[in-house]
């Protein structure tokens, strides 16, 4: 693995043997590699000994080093009991009821993107990945803190973008596992960011604190009143001010560019297949009233956004370092190994998926997505650090996609391939223009 790939597009460092092997192993110089795409040892990793595969140390200094100055742990940089009391204490905001009470505002937030491209004249183009952003920020900021930050709504976005666009990339120097006293030019850059984050969710969090005690039957039924509320079942006890305000920066890091950058590919994935937009729009016109039961009430729209994720899975790159020594299938594991999961490797992996390159949303049609094993499919993780916003996102790139079909229909721009870099999510390195006609 060559340091300059790792630090500019790690995607770009696998070979064709990651395509055709399922578990590639060796040293390198930056330790013991084991890149895993066979589904039986990624069980083995991710289930049923993962007691013995820690998030590894780099992972987490990445992770970190976007968190608001001074705030407590995040549940996804989090480790051993701390995380633990954090996944319980959370793991109620996200039931497929409470994710459930939100559809109507992805409806309506999405509803209100959909308008404003239409008043453009048709044929118009629009930059999806751009516009996916902007639709997945208004939904997060809606059910986060209804919309509390709207007064400072541009200030909201840059800083975001800002700090999301310099702890994506990986800093050479966490590589090579320097010192942390050593300034890294990326976290140098969004100080400045996170003192803004810090600042801003220290003061949502008194308000909400301070209109709880005033009128506690008139707060807002949000994400932000959910985490002031929530305590660890087993010991009642809830979550410092601190790890509120981590948590609601991690749902927004963990939430949105994930989210946003799996719909803009979907867009664009569909902006070639005038067939699957056909069945879209077919579902969303025929749809039940209450967006809530869009989800499982659209299985073609949801087989499209699952094999968009399986092409460019946003988060393309999970990594483990194993404490003890282990064996996956017939293969030597010595301590302080790295064990790497690719679903960039895996969801196109020669031995596992027929025509790896094509989209074909039918493998995940029911009666097909069966036959997919669990583990060749990693869209969200697996196992106890499985994505606990997963029901979440699904519902809302179901309800965003019925939304924009039902009023739209998109053409590619002649020319336009856009090309994916991995910064902690799948980008596309440029725009990805589409030209949209009403329907
Ligand atoms: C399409 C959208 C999303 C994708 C592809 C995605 C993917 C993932 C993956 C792969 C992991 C596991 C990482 C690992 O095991 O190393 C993860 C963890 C996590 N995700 Fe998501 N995610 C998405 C949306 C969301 C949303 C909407 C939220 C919250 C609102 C969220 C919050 C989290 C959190 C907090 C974790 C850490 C869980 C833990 O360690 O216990 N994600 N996500």
């Amino acid at each position: 693995m060559q340091l300059w790939h790792l630090a500019r597009n790690p995607i770009e460092s696998w070979a064709n043997v990651h395509y055709e092997e399922l578990i590639v192993a060796g040293p390198s110089m930056l330790g013991h590699f084991v890149v895993v795409s066979d589904p039986a040892a990624i069980r083995r990793v991710f289930v049923e000994n993962s007691a013995n595969y820690e998030k590894d140390p780099l992972q987490m200094r990445v992770l970190r080093s976007g968190a608001p100055e001074g705030s407590g742990e995040g549940l996804l940089s989090a480790s051993g009991d701390a995380w633990k009391r954090t996944r319980r204490t959370l793991s109620p905001l996200f039931t497929p009821r409470r994710v459930g009470a939100f559809a109507q505002i992805m409806k309506i937030k999405s509803e209100a993107r959909v308008e404003a491209w239409l008043k453009r004249r048709p044929g118009a183009i629009v930059e999806v990945d751009r516009e996916m952003i902007r639709v997945t920020l208004d939904i997060l900021s809606s059910t986060l803190f209804s919309d509390a930050l709207d007064d400072d709504r541009p200030g909201f976005e840059r800083e975001m973008m800002k700090l999301l666009d310099s702890i994506g990339r990986i800093d050479p120097l966490d590589v090579l596992n320097a010192p942390a006293w050593l300034p890294r030019l990326n976290r140098t850059r969004a100080k400045a960011s996170r003192q803004w984050f810090a600042a801003t969710s220290d003061r949502l969090i008194a308000q909400r604190t301070a209109e709880m005690a005033r009128a506690p039957d008139r707060t807002p039924d949000d994400l932000l009143t959910a985490l002031l509320r929530a305590s660890d079942p087993e010991t009642g006890v809830g979550l410092t001010q601190g790890e509120v305000a981590a948590n609601l920066f991690t749902f927004i890091a963990a939430g949105h560019e994930t989210t946003a950058r799996a719909l803009g590919w979907t867009l664009h994935l569909l902006s070639h297949a005038p067939e699957w937009q056909a069945r879209v729009r077919d579902e969303a016109l025929n749809a039940p009233d209450d967006p809530a039961d869009w989800l499982d009430a659209m299985p073609a729209t949801r087989a499209v956004f699952d094999e968009a994720m399986r092409l460019f899975p946003p988060v393309a790159h999970m990594s483990r370092m194993a404490l003890e020594p282990d064996r996956l299938g017939d293969v030597a594991v010595p301590a302080k190994s790295v064990i790497i999961v690719a679903p960039w490797l895996l969801h196109r992996h020669k031995r596992l998926w027929k025509q790896p390159g094509a989209f074909m949303p039918e493998r995940f049609m029911p009666g097909a997505r069966e036959t997919i094993d669990r583990f060749a499919y990693l869209p969200f993780g697996a196992g106890p650090r499985v994505c606990i916003g997963a029901t979440f996102a699904m519902q809302e790139a179901v309800v965003a996609l019925a939304c924009i079909f039902r009023r739209v229909r998109l053409s590619p721009v002649r020319g336009v391939e856009p090309r994916p870099v991995l910064r902690i999510t799948l980008r596309p390195e440029d725009r990805i223009p589409v030209h949209i006609h009403p329907v």
